[in-house]
Protein backbone atom coordinates (compact mmCIF):
# COMPACT_ATOMS: atom_id res chain seq x y z
CA UNK A 1 0.00 0.00 0.00
CA UNK A 2 2.67 2.27 1.60
CA UNK A 3 5.05 1.98 -1.81
CA UNK A 4 2.36 1.85 -4.07
CA UNK A 5 1.04 5.45 -2.96
CA UNK A 6 4.89 6.73 -3.12
CA UNK A 7 5.57 5.19 -6.38
CA UNK A 8 2.14 7.48 -7.60
CA UNK A 9 3.37 10.51 -5.90
CA UNK A 10 6.88 9.61 -8.07
CA UNK A 11 5.56 9.61 -11.21
CA UNK A 12 3.01 12.30 -10.92
CA UNK A 13 5.73 14.71 -10.03
CA UNK A 14 7.67 13.73 -12.79
CA UNK A 15 4.71 13.91 -14.97
CA UNK A 16 4.03 17.56 -13.63
CA UNK A 17 0.22 17.10 -12.96
CA UNK A 18 0.23 16.71 -9.02
CA UNK A 19 0.38 19.50 -6.44
CA UNK A 20 3.53 20.45 -5.87
CA UNK A 21 4.70 19.10 -2.33
CA UNK A 22 5.15 22.12 0.19
CA UNK A 23 8.08 20.77 0.97
CA UNK A 24 10.02 20.76 -2.64
CA UNK A 25 12.91 22.23 -3.38
CA UNK A 26 12.35 24.76 -6.82
CA UNK A 27 15.06 26.02 -8.59
CA UNK A 28 14.73 27.93 -12.19
CA UNK A 29 17.70 27.97 -14.21
CA UNK A 30 17.42 30.53 -17.27
CA UNK A 31 20.40 31.28 -19.90
CA UNK A 32 20.51 33.07 -23.64
CA UNK A 33 21.61 29.27 -24.84
CA UNK A 34 20.84 25.71 -24.51
CA UNK A 35 21.90 22.78 -26.45
CA UNK A 36 19.15 20.77 -26.60
CA UNK A 37 20.81 16.95 -27.73
CA UNK A 38 18.23 15.21 -28.53
CA UNK A 39 16.95 16.96 -31.13
CA UNK A 40 20.91 18.34 -32.22
CA UNK A 41 20.30 22.12 -32.14
CA UNK A 42 20.68 24.87 -30.19
CA UNK A 43 17.78 26.66 -28.42
CA UNK A 44 17.70 30.05 -27.29
CA UNK A 45 16.36 31.71 -24.26
CA UNK A 46 15.92 28.70 -22.48
CA UNK A 47 13.85 28.26 -19.08
CA UNK A 48 14.91 25.48 -16.92
CA UNK A 49 12.74 24.24 -13.91
CA UNK A 50 14.28 21.51 -11.35
CA UNK A 51 12.32 19.97 -8.59
CA UNK A 52 13.92 18.07 -5.77
CA UNK A 53 16.59 17.49 -8.07
CA UNK A 54 14.35 16.16 -11.45
CA UNK A 55 13.74 18.59 -14.46
CA UNK A 56 10.12 19.51 -14.67
CA UNK A 57 9.80 21.63 -17.13
CA UNK A 58 11.47 23.27 -20.18
CA UNK A 59 10.35 26.43 -21.14
CA UNK A 60 11.29 30.26 -22.18
CA UNK A 61 13.22 32.81 -20.43
CA UNK A 62 10.13 34.80 -19.46
CA UNK A 63 7.77 32.53 -18.69
CA UNK A 64 5.64 32.39 -15.15
CA UNK A 65 7.63 31.14 -12.68
CA UNK A 66 6.75 29.34 -9.13
CA UNK A 67 6.49 31.37 -6.45
CA UNK A 68 9.32 30.66 -3.73
CA UNK A 69 11.38 29.08 -6.61
CA UNK A 70 15.28 29.80 -6.15
CA UNK A 71 16.75 31.35 -9.23
CA UNK A 72 19.84 31.07 -11.27
CA UNK A 73 20.28 33.19 -14.36
CA UNK A 74 23.21 32.55 -16.07
CA UNK A 75 22.77 35.13 -18.57
CA UNK A 76 24.69 34.94 -21.92
CA UNK A 77 26.20 31.12 -21.10
CA UNK A 78 25.10 27.97 -22.90
CA UNK A 79 23.65 25.38 -20.68
CA UNK A 80 24.06 21.67 -21.69
CA UNK A 81 23.60 18.57 -19.84
CA UNK A 82 26.05 17.61 -17.18
CA UNK A 83 28.49 15.70 -19.19
CA UNK A 84 29.24 11.55 -19.07
CA UNK A 85 32.44 10.19 -19.58
CA UNK A 86 32.07 6.56 -20.30
CA UNK A 87 35.20 5.34 -19.18
CA UNK A 88 37.54 7.03 -16.37
CA UNK A 89 39.78 5.34 -13.35
CA UNK A 90 39.32 7.92 -10.66
CA UNK A 91 41.53 5.98 -8.60
CA UNK A 92 44.71 6.21 -10.99
CA UNK A 93 47.11 9.08 -11.44
CA UNK A 94 49.14 8.74 -14.61
CA UNK A 95 52.30 10.49 -12.68
CA UNK A 96 52.54 7.56 -10.59
CA UNK A 97 53.04 5.31 -13.98
CA UNK A 98 55.25 2.06 -14.15
CA UNK A 99 56.52 1.02 -10.46
CA UNK A 100 56.33 4.42 -8.67
CA UNK A 101 53.04 3.19 -7.78
CA UNK A 102 54.39 0.77 -5.01
CA UNK A 103 55.60 3.61 -3.18
CA UNK A 104 51.74 4.00 -1.80
CA UNK A 105 50.01 1.82 0.53
CA UNK A 106 46.35 0.00 -0.42
CA UNK A 107 43.93 2.91 0.50
CA UNK A 108 46.14 5.67 -0.74
CA UNK A 109 44.05 5.22 -4.24
CA UNK A 110 40.90 5.57 -2.36
CA UNK A 111 42.02 8.61 -1.24
CA UNK A 112 43.32 9.71 -4.24
CA UNK A 113 40.08 8.55 -5.97
CA UNK A 114 37.96 11.19 -3.60
CA UNK A 115 40.35 14.11 -4.42
CA UNK A 116 39.57 13.31 -8.44
CA UNK A 117 36.12 12.73 -8.14
CA UNK A 118 35.69 16.36 -7.18
CA UNK A 119 38.07 17.03 -9.96
CA UNK A 120 35.69 15.36 -12.59
CA UNK A 121 32.31 16.99 -11.60
CA UNK A 122 34.15 20.28 -11.24
CA UNK A 123 35.19 19.78 -14.86
CA UNK A 124 31.42 19.13 -15.75
CA UNK A 125 31.15 15.62 -15.71
CA UNK A 126 27.93 15.03 -13.52
CA UNK A 127 28.26 11.28 -14.27
CA UNK A 128 31.17 8.59 -15.09
CA UNK A 129 31.15 5.15 -15.44
CA UNK A 130 34.45 3.93 -13.60
CA UNK A 131 36.10 0.80 -15.37
CA UNK A 132 38.44 -0.55 -13.62
CA UNK A 133 39.43 0.01 -9.74
CA UNK A 134 40.60 -2.17 -7.15
CA UNK A 135 39.92 -3.35 -3.42
CA UNK A 136 35.84 -2.10 -4.62
CA UNK A 137 36.82 1.57 -4.28
CA UNK A 138 34.90 2.61 -6.55
CA UNK A 139 32.01 1.31 -5.37
CA UNK A 140 32.92 3.10 -1.83
CA UNK A 141 33.30 6.45 -3.88
CA UNK A 142 30.40 5.95 -5.00
CA UNK A 143 28.46 5.41 -1.69
CA UNK A 144 30.01 8.45 -0.16
CA UNK A 145 28.95 10.41 -3.37
CA UNK A 146 25.43 9.38 -2.69
CA UNK A 147 25.28 10.27 1.31
CA UNK A 148 26.64 13.61 0.08
CA UNK A 149 30.22 13.11 2.36
CA UNK A 150 32.18 14.19 -0.66
CA UNK A 151 31.48 15.89 -3.83
CA UNK A 152 32.14 13.45 -7.13
CA UNK A 153 29.94 12.72 -10.37
CA UNK A 154 27.46 10.10 -10.62
CA UNK A 155 29.53 6.70 -10.56
CA UNK A 156 28.55 3.61 -12.72
CA UNK A 157 31.34 1.26 -11.17
CA UNK A 158 32.94 -1.83 -12.78
CA UNK A 159 34.74 -2.69 -9.53
CA UNK A 160 37.52 -5.33 -10.64
CA UNK A 161 38.44 -5.18 -14.35
CA UNK A 162 38.44 -9.16 -15.26
CA UNK A 163 41.14 -10.83 -17.18
CA UNK A 164 43.22 -13.74 -17.86
CA UNK A 165 46.46 -14.88 -16.11
CA UNK A 166 49.36 -12.73 -17.81
CA UNK A 167 46.62 -10.38 -19.60
CA UNK A 168 46.37 -7.07 -19.59
CA UNK A 169 44.42 -6.74 -16.57
CA UNK A 170 46.44 -9.43 -14.97
CA UNK A 171 49.63 -7.59 -12.32
CA UNK A 172 52.63 -8.77 -15.07
CA UNK A 173 55.50 -6.23 -13.59
CA UNK A 174 56.03 -8.34 -10.61
CA UNK A 175 58.40 -11.21 -10.28
CA UNK A 176 56.77 -14.79 -9.41
CA UNK A 177 57.82 -14.52 -5.52
CA UNK A 178 55.87 -11.67 -5.12
CA UNK A 179 51.75 -12.47 -5.24
CA UNK A 180 48.82 -10.39 -5.61
CA UNK A 181 45.27 -10.43 -4.68
CA UNK A 182 43.76 -11.54 -7.98
CA UNK A 183 39.84 -11.64 -7.65
CA UNK A 184 39.76 -10.28 -11.56
CA UNK A 185 41.59 -13.22 -12.78
CA UNK A 186 39.81 -16.30 -14.42
CA UNK A 187 41.11 -19.08 -16.83
CA UNK A 188 37.77 -20.58 -18.25
CA UNK A 189 34.05 -20.00 -19.36
CA UNK A 190 33.03 -21.21 -15.46
CA UNK A 191 35.81 -18.81 -14.40
CA UNK A 192 34.81 -15.79 -15.29
CA UNK A 193 30.88 -16.64 -14.67
CA UNK A 194 32.04 -16.75 -10.93
CA UNK A 195 33.80 -13.54 -11.29
CA UNK A 196 31.00 -11.71 -13.02
CA UNK A 197 28.61 -12.81 -10.08
CA UNK A 198 31.64 -12.26 -7.86
CA UNK A 199 31.89 -8.46 -8.66
CA UNK A 200 28.36 -7.65 -8.47
CA UNK A 201 27.59 -9.15 -5.47
CA UNK A 202 30.08 -6.42 -4.14
CA UNK A 203 28.82 -3.38 -5.99
CA UNK A 204 29.70 -3.48 -10.11
CA UNK A 205 27.10 -2.39 -12.38
CA UNK A 206 28.57 -2.52 -15.54
CA UNK A 207 31.28 -5.16 -16.29
CA UNK A 208 34.94 -4.32 -17.90
CA UNK A 209 36.65 -6.99 -19.49
CA UNK A 210 40.24 -6.97 -20.51
CA UNK A 211 40.40 -9.08 -24.00
CA UNK A 212 43.59 -8.13 -25.25
CA UNK A 213 46.78 -6.31 -24.91
CA UNK A 214 47.05 -2.99 -23.52
CA UNK A 215 49.65 -0.63 -23.77
CA UNK A 216 50.56 0.46 -20.56
CA UNK A 217 50.30 -3.07 -19.44
CA UNK A 218 54.29 -4.90 -18.85
CA UNK A 219 55.09 -8.26 -21.44
CA UNK A 220 51.81 -8.40 -23.63
CA UNK A 221 51.60 -7.77 -27.22
CA UNK A 222 49.22 -4.75 -27.34
CA UNK A 223 47.01 -6.86 -30.40
CA UNK A 224 46.75 -9.56 -29.41
CA UNK A 225 43.56 -11.70 -28.33
CA UNK A 226 43.37 -12.63 -24.45
CA UNK A 227 40.17 -14.52 -23.44
CA UNK A 228 38.63 -17.66 -26.27
CA UNK A 229 35.21 -16.63 -27.55
CA UNK A 230 34.15 -19.26 -25.35
CA UNK A 231 35.04 -16.93 -22.15
CA UNK A 232 34.11 -13.36 -23.62
CA UNK A 233 30.64 -15.42 -24.39
CA UNK A 234 30.01 -16.87 -20.80
CA UNK A 235 31.11 -13.04 -19.13
CA UNK A 236 28.11 -11.50 -21.71
CA UNK A 237 25.78 -14.56 -20.94
CA UNK A 238 26.22 -13.90 -17.23
CA UNK A 239 26.56 -10.09 -17.29
CA UNK A 240 23.37 -9.80 -19.59
CA UNK A 241 21.39 -12.42 -17.11
CA UNK A 242 22.13 -10.77 -14.31
CA UNK A 243 21.07 -6.86 -15.75
CA UNK A 244 24.84 -5.72 -16.48
CA UNK A 245 26.32 -4.33 -19.50
CA UNK A 246 29.68 -5.59 -20.87
CA UNK A 247 32.43 -3.42 -21.58
CA UNK A 248 35.81 -4.60 -23.11
CA UNK A 249 39.17 -3.45 -23.55
CA UNK A 250 40.26 -4.47 -26.68
CA UNK A 251 43.00 -3.02 -29.06
CA UNK A 252 43.40 -6.00 -31.77
CA UNK A 253 41.17 -6.99 -34.48
CA UNK A 254 40.52 -10.13 -33.99
CA UNK A 255 39.86 -9.70 -29.96
CA UNK A 256 37.57 -6.55 -31.17
CA UNK A 257 35.35 -8.78 -33.47
CA UNK A 258 35.24 -11.91 -31.30
CA UNK A 259 33.94 -9.88 -28.71
CA UNK A 260 31.62 -8.24 -30.91
CA UNK A 261 30.37 -11.90 -31.94
CA UNK A 262 29.76 -12.80 -28.32
CA UNK A 263 27.31 -9.67 -27.95
CA UNK A 264 29.77 -7.39 -25.60
CA UNK A 265 28.20 -3.44 -25.55
CA UNK A 266 31.10 -1.17 -25.90
CA UNK A 267 34.68 -1.61 -27.28
CA UNK A 268 36.92 0.64 -25.38
CA UNK A 269 40.22 1.76 -27.15
CA UNK A 270 38.99 -0.38 -30.40
CA UNK A 271 42.41 1.03 -32.30
CA UNK A 272 43.13 -1.44 -34.63
CA UNK A 273 39.49 -2.32 -35.45
CA UNK A 274 38.72 -3.28 -39.26
CA UNK A 275 35.48 -2.84 -41.93
CA UNK A 276 34.56 -6.31 -40.50
CA UNK A 277 34.56 -4.45 -36.88
CA UNK A 278 32.67 -1.98 -37.58
CA UNK A 279 29.77 -4.25 -39.60
CA UNK A 280 29.70 -6.57 -36.42
CA UNK A 281 29.32 -3.32 -34.28
CA UNK A 282 26.48 -2.13 -36.47
CA UNK A 283 25.04 -5.39 -36.74
CA UNK A 284 25.25 -5.84 -33.31
CA UNK A 285 24.36 -2.34 -31.95
CA UNK A 286 27.62 -1.63 -29.79
CA UNK A 287 29.17 1.23 -29.03
CA UNK A 288 33.11 2.02 -29.70
CA UNK A 289 34.35 4.10 -26.92
CA UNK A 290 37.75 5.41 -28.08
CA UNK A 291 40.10 7.47 -25.75
CA UNK A 292 41.73 9.66 -28.72
CA UNK A 293 43.49 12.20 -26.56
CA UNK A 294 45.78 10.11 -24.72
CA UNK A 295 48.49 9.66 -27.20
CA UNK A 296 49.09 13.49 -27.07
CA UNK A 297 49.84 13.63 -23.16
CA UNK A 298 51.61 9.57 -23.19
CA UNK A 299 53.97 10.31 -25.43
CA UNK A 300 54.52 13.69 -23.79
CA UNK A 301 55.01 12.77 -20.60
CA UNK A 302 54.99 9.25 -20.31
CA UNK A 303 58.59 9.01 -19.87
CA UNK A 304 59.03 11.02 -16.57
CA UNK A 305 56.18 9.73 -15.36
CA UNK A 306 57.46 6.43 -15.19
CA UNK A 307 56.03 4.62 -17.96
CA UNK A 308 57.79 1.45 -19.23
CA UNK A 309 59.98 2.04 -22.39
CA UNK A 310 57.97 -1.02 -24.05
CA UNK A 311 54.64 0.88 -23.25
CA UNK A 312 56.30 3.92 -24.68
CA UNK A 313 57.12 1.72 -28.12
CA UNK A 314 53.49 0.26 -28.40
CA UNK A 315 52.13 3.82 -27.94
CA UNK A 316 53.79 4.91 -30.96
CA UNK A 317 52.28 1.87 -32.46
CA UNK A 318 48.87 2.24 -32.10
CA UNK A 319 48.31 6.01 -31.19
CA UNK A 320 47.74 7.28 -34.61
CA UNK A 321 46.03 4.12 -35.91
CA UNK A 322 43.29 4.33 -33.20
CA UNK A 323 42.95 8.38 -34.43
CA UNK A 324 42.48 7.01 -38.33
CA UNK A 325 40.28 4.08 -37.11
CA UNK A 326 38.09 6.53 -34.93
CA UNK A 327 37.27 8.49 -38.53
CA UNK A 328 37.03 5.27 -40.89
CA UNK A 329 34.38 4.33 -37.17
CA UNK A 330 32.42 7.61 -37.39
CA UNK A 331 32.20 7.91 -40.81
CA UNK A 332 31.11 4.30 -41.32
CA UNK A 333 28.18 4.89 -38.82
CA UNK A 334 29.58 3.29 -35.83
CA UNK A 335 27.83 4.58 -32.92
CA UNK A 336 30.48 6.28 -30.77
CA UNK A 337 30.95 7.55 -27.06
CA UNK A 338 32.97 9.85 -24.99
CA UNK A 339 35.13 8.05 -23.05
CA UNK A 340 38.57 9.49 -22.01
CA UNK A 341 40.60 6.80 -20.24
CA UNK A 342 41.00 9.75 -17.35
CA UNK A 343 43.79 8.21 -15.46
CA UNK A 344 45.82 7.68 -17.90
CA UNK A 345 45.83 11.39 -18.23
CA UNK A 346 44.92 13.57 -15.57
CA UNK A 347 41.70 12.87 -14.00
CA UNK A 348 39.38 16.48 -14.63
CA UNK A 349 41.15 16.94 -17.90
CA UNK A 350 38.67 14.71 -19.29
CA UNK A 351 37.21 17.78 -21.86
CA UNK A 352 40.67 18.20 -23.83
CA UNK A 353 39.21 14.65 -25.80
CA UNK A 354 36.45 16.63 -27.66
CA UNK A 355 38.33 19.09 -29.80
CA UNK A 356 40.13 15.94 -30.58
CA UNK A 357 36.79 14.34 -31.83
CA UNK A 358 36.10 17.27 -34.17
CA UNK A 359 39.45 17.28 -35.43
CA UNK A 360 39.13 13.44 -36.37
CA UNK A 361 36.11 14.05 -37.86
CA UNK A 362 32.56 14.40 -35.73
CA UNK A 363 30.87 17.82 -35.83
CA UNK A 364 30.70 19.73 -32.15
CA UNK A 365 26.62 18.29 -32.17
CA UNK A 366 28.04 14.53 -32.44
CA UNK A 367 31.21 15.07 -29.78
CA UNK A 368 28.36 16.54 -27.28
CA UNK A 369 25.69 13.88 -27.96
CA UNK A 370 28.91 11.49 -27.52
CA UNK A 371 28.86 12.42 -24.02
CA UNK A 372 25.32 13.09 -23.05
CA UNK A 373 22.54 11.55 -25.05
CA UNK A 374 24.35 8.24 -26.56
CA UNK A 375 26.30 7.79 -23.47
CA UNK A 376 22.90 7.89 -21.71
CA UNK A 377 21.93 5.31 -23.91
CA UNK A 378 24.58 2.67 -23.50
CA UNK A 379 23.98 3.12 -20.02
CA UNK A 380 20.80 2.26 -20.03
CA UNK A 381 20.17 5.56 -18.20
CA UNK A 382 17.69 7.52 -20.65
CA UNK A 383 15.39 7.85 -17.87
CA UNK A 384 17.87 9.97 -15.65
CA UNK A 385 21.14 11.15 -17.30
CA UNK A 386 22.38 12.56 -20.69
CA UNK A 387 20.03 15.37 -21.77
CA UNK A 388 18.15 18.31 -20.25
CA UNK A 389 14.27 16.78 -20.36
CA UNK A 390 11.35 16.49 -17.95
CA UNK A 391 12.00 13.83 -15.98
CA UNK A 392 15.75 13.47 -15.93
CA UNK A 393 18.43 14.91 -12.75
CA UNK A 394 19.05 18.37 -12.85
CA UNK A 395 22.79 17.90 -13.88
CA UNK A 396 23.61 20.77 -16.10
CA UNK A 397 26.82 23.01 -17.28
CA UNK A 398 26.81 26.14 -18.85
CA UNK A 399 30.16 27.40 -21.12
CA UNK A 400 30.72 31.20 -21.85
CA UNK A 401 30.24 31.10 -25.90
CA UNK A 402 29.00 28.50 -28.18
CA UNK A 403 30.19 25.16 -27.87
CA UNK A 404 29.20 24.41 -31.47
CA UNK A 405 31.30 27.08 -32.57
CA UNK A 406 34.42 26.31 -30.61
CA UNK A 407 33.96 22.91 -28.84
CA UNK A 408 37.06 23.75 -26.47
CA UNK A 409 34.77 26.18 -24.67
CA UNK A 410 34.07 22.94 -22.58
CA UNK A 411 37.93 22.77 -21.33
CA UNK A 412 36.56 26.04 -19.54
CA UNK A 413 33.08 25.01 -17.86
CA UNK A 414 31.55 27.87 -15.80
CA UNK A 415 28.96 26.77 -14.11
CA UNK A 416 27.86 22.81 -12.98
CA UNK A 417 24.85 21.38 -10.94
CA UNK A 418 23.95 18.40 -9.90
CA UNK A 419 20.76 17.04 -8.93
CA UNK A 420 19.64 20.41 -9.04
CA UNK A 421 22.51 21.64 -6.55
CA UNK A 422 24.89 23.96 -7.76
CA UNK A 423 28.10 22.60 -6.86
CA UNK A 424 30.34 25.44 -8.91
CA UNK A 425 29.74 29.26 -10.38
CA UNK A 426 27.06 29.80 -8.86
CA UNK A 427 25.65 33.02 -10.93
CA UNK A 428 25.91 36.70 -9.53
CA UNK A 429 22.38 37.15 -10.02
CA UNK A 430 21.36 33.94 -8.38
CA UNK A 431 18.26 35.05 -6.08
CA UNK A 432 17.07 33.07 -2.91
N1 LIG B 1 44.63 1.79 -20.86
C1 LIG B 1 45.04 1.76 -22.22
C2 LIG B 1 46.08 0.70 -22.44
O1 LIG B 1 46.96 0.56 -21.62
C3 LIG B 1 45.56 3.10 -22.63
C4 LIG B 1 45.81 3.27 -24.08
C5 LIG B 1 46.21 4.67 -24.35
N2 LIG B 1 46.64 4.89 -25.70
C6 LIG B 1 45.84 5.22 -26.69
N3 LIG B 1 46.37 5.44 -27.85
N4 LIG B 1 44.57 5.32 -26.52
O2 LIG B 1 46.03 -0.01 -23.40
Amino acid sequence: MRSKSCLFVALASVAGFAATPVSAKTVVVTAAHMIDVLGGKRVDDAQITVVDGRITAIGRRGDAIPAGAERVDLGNRTVLPGLIDMHVHLTSDPTLSGYRGLEFTDSYWTVLGVANARKTLDAGFTTVRNVGSSDYADVGLKQGIERGEIPGPRIVPATYALGVTGGHCDATEFPPSITTAAPQIANSPEGFRAAVRTIRKYGAQVVKVCMTGGVLSKGDSVGAQQLSYDEIKAIVDEAHMLGMRVAVHAHGTEGINVALRAGVDTIEHASLADATSFKLAKEHGAWFDMDIYDDDYILAEGAKNGVFQESLDKERAVGLKQRQTFRAAHAAGVKMLFGTDAGVYPNGNNALQFAKMVEWGMTPMEAIQSATSSAAQALDRTADVGAIAVGRYGDLVAVDGDPLADIRTLERVAFVMKGGVVVRGGSASTEG
